[in-house]
């Protein structure tokens, strides 16, 4: 795709690293941005040093994402782009060592279930709603009409990094990494409009 300010972008997590980090490259090839993210005043912060805008927008939220799609288009038209990575998940080890028992205890399964939607039912929330309204645009030069992306982890594909200090008790985050993988291989062979360009850690569709 030719970046240009007729490709905008949204970009979910934007307030922080990756995201931002992404927002601010986006910007600096002239491209229109919508940072969506919780945290309000660091996200300002980013919009205002890039030029773009911000949309307090709760990933978790199904009213807030559709009002952050609607806010975001109504500002800068409709994305080409739209990149997620914003994720809210739990911390827990399937079984963890309990010192006031001096046994085992398990994950509470609640907490599981939390932590597998903040990334992987978020995803396909911020994905679903950016596929339909990319689906409406007329294809550009090259044939593309959009691209999402789902950055997941190399955790997703290879659990051993799940047992390294930085991510231990991540249990929830890396199932629901390893179904975004598995996800973005599945939807374009039930989307009749969707070319398919990749798969695995660093995921992309084109539209
Ligand atoms: N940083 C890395 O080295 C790395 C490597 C591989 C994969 N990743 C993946 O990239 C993604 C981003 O990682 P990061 O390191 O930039 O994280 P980060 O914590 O710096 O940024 C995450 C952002 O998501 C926002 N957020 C949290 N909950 C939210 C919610 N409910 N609604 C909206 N926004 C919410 C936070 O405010 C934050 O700005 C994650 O999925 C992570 O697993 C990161």
């Amino acid at each position: 795709m030719q970046l240009s300010k007729d490709t905008p972008a949204i970009i979910t997590g934007g307030a922080s690293g990756l995201g931002r980090a992404t927002a601010e490259g986006f910007a600096a090839a002239g491209v229109p941005v919508a940072i969506f993210d919780i945290n309000e005043e660091a996200g300002l912060e980013v919009a205002s040093a890039i030029g773009g805008t911000f949309h307090k927008v709760n990933i978790l939220d199904e009213d807030s994402v559709v009002a952050g799609f609607e806010a975001a288009r109504a500002a800068q038209g409709q994305e080409r782009i739209c990149v997620h990575c914003a994720m809210a998940s739990t911390r827990g080890k399937t079984l963890a060592y309990d010192k006031e028992s001096g046994g085992y205890k398990k994950l509470d399964t609640d907490t599981y279930a939390r932590g597998v939607a903040g990334v992987l039912v978020a995803s396909f929330r911020i994905a679903s709603h950016s596929a339909l309204g990319m689906s409406a645009l007329d294809p550009m030069e090259d044939g593309e009409r959009g691209c999402i992306t789902m950055p997941a982890s190399v955790a997703a594909e290879d659990a051993r990094y799940f047992c390294d200090a930085a991510h231990v008790g991540r249990a929830a985050a890396g199932a629901g990494q390893s179904g975004c993988v598995r996800a973005v291989s599945e939807t374009p062979r039930q989307a009749g409009r969707v070319r398919f360009a990749g798969h695995g850690t660093g995921a992309q569709w084109l539209f």
